[in-house]
């Protein structure tokens, strides 16, 4: 008998939890067409970057990635190469790609993944380089189901896209307009997927808060969150990310009266200057923003918040950056994403003047992960000689232990005899270091 021999992909990703989930859509197209998943580059038939473009070193790094294949390209010419995601939505790089990488065999974008399994069977059947964008995104894709890859947390699409326009941001450009998911198909996915036995959903939008807002449904986010918490089941329930601007009363009502919505917010704040803020095209001032804060406390007191923090915006004076620690040691964040601004061509930012020298900006951002990292360590103390309710993710080999995280986001390590993967554990929390925690087990379920 003629045994064929099984395809194999690999897929490499960049970029944020909205990039992490389209892989798994990729990884989904590729399985209906018969391909299984593989670690290892060598073996593959089907090498797949899903690229970013948010800052330049995201760039570079996947350039120097895809750079590294030509030899094995050489070696094998049948392997296909596909270069998707953010960054070939970009003006013009497209082309760089083909003329930097002329052995890359499929260059697609975020706006026409669904193509992915065509492309490869055309590139299959007629040998030849495909380049197959797409400029404007057309309405929503309801995908099949994607092969997910982060057991006993799925994520899920509300929307894509985002009208914003932070005037340092590039995925307004890369990923369009706002479109919003018809929440029948958003309920739907949760119902299987709650059935399915996933315990943790997160709700994914560049910005939740404006869901509906292109008019493609009534549902509002408040009522959208709140219907999928009140889907039965032990699960638990999380979304980002939120822009500050459009972060409600509402909201924050639904929150409170629904335990499976984890006391969790990621507000990205992104500087405690009103000048920078206005630069940025934030469309909020800091005492706005500490406004908002107070009010998810005032209803839940619990709540964390975390936050995204970029230093070094053009014009950002001592001042100005002197105003975003102080706003981070008030808010007092759980953690927090920082970043060194990066210019972004065809940004506004990137065309203004009194770029912040590179050895201020390393410094300033040395002193922010400093102040960050203390409010964290702080928070992990007080976690010590308590109870944590941790959703157990996965196990370290290397330390042989157990991790998951709390509702607040926190990482728990704890030891088990038997597999603990996907139930919701609590830990007597008997040690901390930096972010992480150190328990035993009390119960689970
Ligand atoms: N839609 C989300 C996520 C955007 S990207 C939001 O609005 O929060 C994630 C983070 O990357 C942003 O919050 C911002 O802090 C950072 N970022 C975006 N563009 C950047 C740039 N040009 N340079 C440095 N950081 C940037
Ligand atoms: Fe970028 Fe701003 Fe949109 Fe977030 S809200 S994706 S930072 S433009
Ligand atoms: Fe995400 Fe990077 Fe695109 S942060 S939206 S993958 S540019």
């Amino acid at each position: 008998m003629n045994e064929e021999k099984i395809k194999k992909y690999h897929i490499v990703t960049y970029g944020c939890q909205m990039n992490l989930h389209e892989s798994e859509k990729m990884a989904g197209i590729l399985a209906r067409k018969g391909y299984v998943a593989t670690q290892d580059k060598s073996e593959a038939d089907v090498i797949l970057f899903n690229t970013c473009c948010i800052r330049e070193n995201a760039e570079n790094h996947a350039f120097g990635n895809i750079g590294e294949l030509k030899k094995l390209k050489r070696a094998r010419p049948e392997l296909i190469i596909a270069v998707g995601g953010c960054m070939t939505q970009e003006k013009g790089k497209a082309e760089i790609i083909r003329q930097r990488f002329p052995f890359v065999d499929i260059v697609f974008g975020n706006l026409n993944l669904e193509e992915l399994g065509d492309l490869i069977e055309e590139r299959i059947h007629r040998k030849k380089k495909i380049v197959s964008l797409r400029e404007e995104a057309q309405g929503v894709t309801e995908y099949d189901p994607p092969l997910r890859n982060s057991y006993p947390n799925a994520w899920v699409n509300i929307m894509y896209g985002c009208n914003n326009f932070c005037s340092y941001c590039i995925v307004p450009y890369v990923r369009g307009r706002e479109r919003s998911r018809q929440p029948e198909h958003i309920l739907e996915e949760c119902r299987a997927l709650v059935k399915e036995g996933y315990r943790e959903i997160t709700l994914l939008g560049q910005n939740v808060n404006s869901y509906g807002s292109d008019g493609a449904t009534e549902v509002r986010f408040p009522e959208l969150l709140e219907r999928v918490a009140n889907i039965e089941g032990d699960f638990r329930v999380r979304f980002m990310t939120s822009h500050p601007k459009d972060f409600t009363k509402e909201l924050v009502e639904v929150i409170g009266r629904n335990r499976k919505i984890c006391h969790l917010v990621h507000l990205p704040v992104q500087s405690g200057s009103d000048g920078i803020l206005q630069a940025m095209n934030r469309r909020y001032t800091a005492e706005q923003y500490l406004a908002k804060v107070a009010m998810l406390k005032e209803k839940i007191p619990d709540a964390e918040l975390t936050s995204d923090i970029i230093v070094g915006f053009p014009g950002e004076t001592e001042e100005d950056f002197e105003a975003t620690v102080s706003l981070v040691k008030k808010v007092g964040f759980a953690s927090a994403f920082t970043f060194v601004y990066s210019p972004r061509t065809g940004t506004k930012a990137a065309a203004m003047p009194d770029r912040v020298p590179e050895a201020v900006q390393k410094s300033r951002i040395m002193r922010l992960i400093e102040v960050v990292n203390a409010l964290t360590r702080e928070k992990s103390a007080k976690y010590v000689g308590k109870e944590a309710e941790i959703l157990c993710e996965d196990f370290d080999p290397k330390r042989n232990l157990y991790f998951g995280r709390d509702e607040y986001g926190r990482m728990g390590y704890f030891p088990a005899k038997e597999n603990m993967i996907g139930k919701f554990v609590t830990l007597k929390i008997d040690g901390a270091n930096g972010v992480s925690l150190f328990g035993t087990m009390v119960k689970a379920r």
